[in-house]
């Protein structure tokens, strides 16, 4: 066990997907945590198993996420978990598809980050983790705004380890390959068979991943271990950042 007891976390997108999986382990590691999530029925029945806190947010809101942080205490971890996938080549895009995405996976991380440091900073101990994906640094036939925003977080995210290194606040990216959850289904069930056995394929593992091997990764990386890894880009993902 890495032991994660007196940390306070706060999970977006933890409903369901990654972002349940991390708070399930990261409960289990005795760790206080709270979701926040567009989805309350969902949010509000795993909360309930887990006796944890849920927020209904929608982090892409930025006011919003200032207020609700505000009247909250400080956290030690922030998990931005929160994202939004595309199934559209660029020229099918338009500028609200880019603005939704870009709000959902890259504005929800700067609002979230920008309203928990400042406590972080006064205590002198922190960690930002930000689930991006491989896409981020792969490129994706399909999801090029979406992959732009998540390689926007990665650069987001070493300026945050650069900035608040000398406040014992660490900022690490995980990058997951595909993974099986409510996300990826959806995906599958637009794209077929082809593009689940596609995305396979781009894996050395030759299959997807679980929320489990991710919320290890998050476990590992939130622990007091972990202190002396920042500005980095863990892949999740099966080997998928090797490439072929
Ligand atoms: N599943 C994959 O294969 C995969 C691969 C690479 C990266 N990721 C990333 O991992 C993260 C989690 O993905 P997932 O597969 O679990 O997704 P999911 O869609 O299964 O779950 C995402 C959760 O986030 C919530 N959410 C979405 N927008 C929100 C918003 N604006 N405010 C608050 N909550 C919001 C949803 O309600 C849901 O509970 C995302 O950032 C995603 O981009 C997933």
């Amino acid at each position: 066990m890495i032991g994660l007891r007196g940390r306070r976390v706060l999970v977006t997108g933890g409903a369901k997907g990654i972002g349940a999986g991390i708070a399930r382990r990261l409960v289990d590691e005795g760790a206080t945590v709270v979701i926040a999530d567009l989805d309350r029925p969902a949010g509000e029945q795993l909360a309930h198993e887990l006796g944890v806190v849920f927020w209904a947010l929608d982090v892409s809101d930025t006011d919003a996420v200032q207020q609700q942080l505000a009247a909250s205490a400080p956290f030690d971890v922030l998990v931005n978990n929160a994202g939004m996938d595309q199934h559209a080549w660029f020229t099918h895009t338009d500028a609200g598809q880019w603005k939704t995405l870009m709000a959902v996976n890259l504005y929800s991380v700067l609002a979230t980050t920008h309203a928990v440091l400042p406590a972080m900073q006064r205590a002198g101990h922190g960690r930002l983790i930000h689930i991006a994906s491989e896409a981020a640094r792969l490129g994706s036939a399909g999801g090029a705004v979406y992959a732009a925003a998540k390689g926007a977080v990665l650069a987001f995210s070493r300026s945050m380890a650069r900035e608040n290194a000398r406040y014992g606040i660490t900022s690490n990216v995980i990058a997951p390959g595909p993974v099986d959850t409510p996300m990826l289904r959806e995906a599958v069930a637009r794209g077929g068979g082809a593009l689940a056995q596609s995305m396979i394929n781009a894996t050395l593992a030759r299959r997807l991943g679980t929320v489990q091997e991710i919320a290890a990764a998050v476990a590992f990386i939130a622990s007091d271990e972990a202190g002396f890894i920042t500005g980095e880009v863990l892949g999740v993902s099966g080997g998928m950042g090797c490439g072929q």
